[in-house]
């Protein structure tokens, strides 16, 4: 698949939606749970719809043996002293937004859970779109 860009009307938004996977090699066979690690990418993906202002990106890469998926919004983005915490069960950071959206602020220990089972990992850092970029990796390929 190649840069595929949807346009997503939701809450009075217009947002652009692109997701880059043509940095995969072809017929690609990756190991992974096929409840568990789409559960942790929907978690991604909600937020970023929570938070992006005009614009969500995910990208897909394989490097060596390690598959790595980024997905990146234009939103408020997350303080560096937040983002590891932010992982942490129960916790929503105290912004405007946050409290009017619901959640409990499970999603993202679930996220890393879900990564963790995998062998991998699920960080949050600054996205190049602006706001928050998280990045789940795992080794999946044996
Ligand atoms: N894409 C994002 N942009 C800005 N802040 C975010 C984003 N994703 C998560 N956060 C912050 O991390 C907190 C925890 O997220 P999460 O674990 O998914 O819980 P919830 O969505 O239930 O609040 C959120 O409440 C928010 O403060
Ligand atoms: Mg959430």
């Amino acid at each position: 698949m190649t840069d595929e860009v949807d346009s997503v009307r939701l809450l009075g938004r217009k947002l652009d939606v692109t997701v880059n996977t043509e940095k995969l090699p072809e017929n690609l066979f990756v190991d992974l749970d096929r409840k568990a690690m789409p559960y942790a990418l929907r978690n991604l993906l909600r937020n970023a719809f929570k938070y992006a202002a005009t614009r969500i990106s995910v990208d897909a890469e394989q490097v060596g043996e390690t598959i790595r998926i980024h997905v990146d919004d234009d939103g408020i983005g997350i303080p560096p002293e937040e983002r590891e915490h932010i992982f942490s069960a129960f916790t929503r950071l105290d912004r405007s937004r946050d409290r009017s959206t619901g959640g409990y602020g499970l999603g993202l220990a679930i996220a890393r859970r879900v990564l963790e089972l995998h062998g991998g990992t699920a960080t949050a850092d600054a996205s190049p779109l602006g706001g928050a970029r998280f990045t789940l990796t795992w080794k999946g390929r044996q």
